[in-house]
Parts: structure tokens; C-alpha cells; sequence
């Protein structure tokens, strides 16, 4: 089950013509981006939240010209781009416009339904035992791992499931199984789905590695362990400009989260969002996973569309 990566080819085509001057050109100007995004069909349905969106980016660029060309010119890094861009959508009260249920709905078809299909495909096609146990990693209140729980029972897939997890900012949920950051390497629990929404790139990468393959080394011999990250590069499908790929991911990344999880950059007050990391995963991220895991591990890769901002869905299970 390989998606057909058409995304990708159609992500080229549009930005293209767009950055070949000046990618700054495209991002300043609200109405250039409001036409790209809608082109790209980032996930910007309803003209007030597409305006808002449009309009925070662009003047955003404008006023953070400097900070954007040496972003793209490789001399500093995303992460700090984007706590620039959180900054200023605090400091310009722009957070007012970014509803919870909107900025949901919004979301739902390109990234929440594309993913969640192929998640619920694949955990379909697995065999569980009658009674499993469930690792969130960066799971927040694990309302994601309860909606697989509930529908693998009810699919009749499994009896019964105990759900785990780990994440340092999460607003805990009472029905879940909180670990501390140094139970991950105890190895008492063998888990029978490690699952990863949208966690790992918000991981600082000096810890990234360590503390995920702690949870896969205990991975259960039956089990998988399923990624869902940000759309990877596509293998032999360069896409033009990666910095301006992986900004506009950043931009729609610190807007989502900030209208849906808002204390996470609310708690550090009087700074805001110091908790948040930002740094997308590629394919040798998954390398490093399988190579420093002590079990034997391969990875399949599911690329899920229509398009912008696409996602990738990677599973691991035990080579036999
Ligand atoms: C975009 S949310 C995704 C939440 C949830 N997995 C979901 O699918 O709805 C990212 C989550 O990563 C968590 N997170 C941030 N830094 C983390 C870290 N260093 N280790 C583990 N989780 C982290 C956040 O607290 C947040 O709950």
C-alpha cells in the first residue's frame, strides 16, 4: 500500500516558478501566498482562516526579512525561525483568531483523515493477541491512542488494551499510564503498539534517538511500532527547495499547535513556547532508529496525500 507520491511532483511544479527569484518574494506578500496555499490545497478551507493564515505569514516575513534570508541561506535553523514566529504571534495577539475546533477542521482532511486511515489499515491487517498494551510516545492526553484502543475492539481485533506513555508537557489524562523519562530503558513492559503522531520532530535530536529507541527496544516480538511524521522527502523525488518546504511546515506546525494545544506555549510564561522544538525527520532518522535498536527491525513507508502538508506513516515490526 504505497500512495501514488503525485503530491510531490505537483508540490515542484507550483513553488517552483515561485522561488526561482526570491523565496522571500512569495512569503511577504499575502495575496501570492493565499493563491499558493489554495494551489498547494494546504489545509486553509474558509476565507477567514485562510486570510489569517496568509496574513500572519506574510507579515511575519516582511518583518523578519533578515532572520528569513539567513534562514534560507542555511545560517541558522528552523527551530529558531519558528519560536521568532511564536514570539510574534503573541507579542501581535494574532492567537485570538486561532480556534481549537476550527484550526481541527481545518486540518482534518489533508493531515488528521489521511493518516488515520492508513494508521487504522495497517493495525487492521495486524494480528494483536486478545489483551495488548498500547505506548503513546509524546502522546499528550492520549485521546489518539483511546480512539485506537476503542477501535480495535471494537473491530473485534483485540479484547482489551492498557494504554502507556510518555511525554514531558502532556495535560495528563487519569486513565493513562504515565512513565518518567528514566523508566523508558527499565524493559519491564513489553508494548504491542508503540505509536509516534507528530512527536518526534518536536524532540530535541540530542535526545530524540536515545529515548525512542528505549521504548522500541521494548517493542513485543509480535508487535509495531507506527510513526506518523511530517512528509518526508520522498525517495528518488527530490523536492525543489527544502528549506522553503520545511519552513512552510513550520509555519503551519506553530499555528496548529498553538490553536490546539495552547498551554504549550502558555506554561513557560514570561517566555512563550520554550518547550517547543521544532526539526523534521527524513529517512535516515528511521536509519538511526533501526541501526541502535537492539532489536532486528525494518521499516515500510506509507505516503499519504492529496497534498500540502503531506504525511508520512512509518512502520517498524520485527524482521522474521
Ligand atoms: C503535536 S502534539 C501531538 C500529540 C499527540 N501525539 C497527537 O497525536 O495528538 C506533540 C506532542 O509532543 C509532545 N512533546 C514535546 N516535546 C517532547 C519530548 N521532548 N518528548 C516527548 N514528547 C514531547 C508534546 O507535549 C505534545 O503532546
Amino acid at each position: 500500500m504505497l500512495w501514488a507520491m503525485d503530491f510531490v511532483d505537483q508540490y515542484n511544479k507550483l513553488i517552483q516558478p515561485h522561488i526561482s527569484s526570491h523565496p522571500l518574494y512569495f512569503l511577504q506578500n499575502a495575496f501570492v501566498l493565499k493563491q499558493i496555499m489554495q494551489d498547494l490545497k494546504m489545509p486553509l478551507y474558509g476565507d477567514a482562516f485562510q486570510n489569517a493564515v496568509a496574513e500572519k505569514i506574510a507579515r511575519f516575513s516582511d518583518e523578519h526579512a533578515e532572520q528569513l534570508n539567513a534562514y534560507l541561506s542555511g545560517e541558522t535553523n528552523l527551530n529558531s525561525i519558528c519560536h521568532d514566529f511564536i514570539q510574534f504571534i503573541f507579542d501581535s495577539n494574532h492567537n485570538e483568531q486561532l480556534d481549537a475546533d476550527v484550526t481541527k477542521q481545518v486540518l482534518s482532511v489533508n493531515i488528521i483523515d489521511s493518516s488515520d486511515f492508513v494508521v487504522k489499515t495497517l493495525l487492521a491487517q495486524h494480528p494483536f493477541r486478545d489483551e495488548i498494551k498500547i505506548f503513546g510516545f509524546g502522546l499528550g492526553d492520549g485521546s489518539y491512542e483511546i480512539a485506537l484502543k476503542n477501535f480495535l475492539t471494537q473491530q473485534g481485533l483485540i479484547k482489551d488494551a492498557r494504554i502507556y506513555g510518555y511525554d514531558p508537557y502532556a495535560m495528563t489524562n487519569g486513565s493513562i499510564n504515565y512513565l518518567e523519562l528514566n523508566e523508558l530503558s527499565n524493559g519491564l513492559t513489553s508494548y504491542d503498539l508503540i505509536l509516534s503522531r507528530w512527536a518526534l520532530h518536536h524532540v530535541p535530536v540530542s535526545q530524540r534517538w536515545r529515548n525512542y529507541i528505549d521504548v522500541l527496544n521494548c517493542l513485543s516480538p509480535d508487535g509495531i511500532s507506527l510513526i506518523i511524521e511530517h512528509g518526508f522527502e520522498s525517495h528518488g523525488r527530490p523536492i525543489e527547495n527544502r528549506r522553503v518546504y520545511r519552513l512552510l511546515n513550520g509555519f503551519m506546525d506553530v499555528l496548529a499547535n498553538i490553536s490546539i494545544f495552547p498551554e504549550w506555549f502558555t506554561s513557560t510564561l514570561p517566555s512563550y513556547g520554550k518547550h517547543f522544538y521544532v526539526d523534521y525527520l527524513g529517512y535516515q532518522d528511521v536509519n538511526t532508529f533501526i541501526d541502535y535498536c537492539k532489536q532486528e527491525l525494518k521499516a515500510d513507508y506509507y505516503e499519504t496525500g492529496p497534498l500540502f502538508p503531506w504525511q508520512t506513516v512509518i512502520s517498524l515490526t520485527h524482521t522474521r
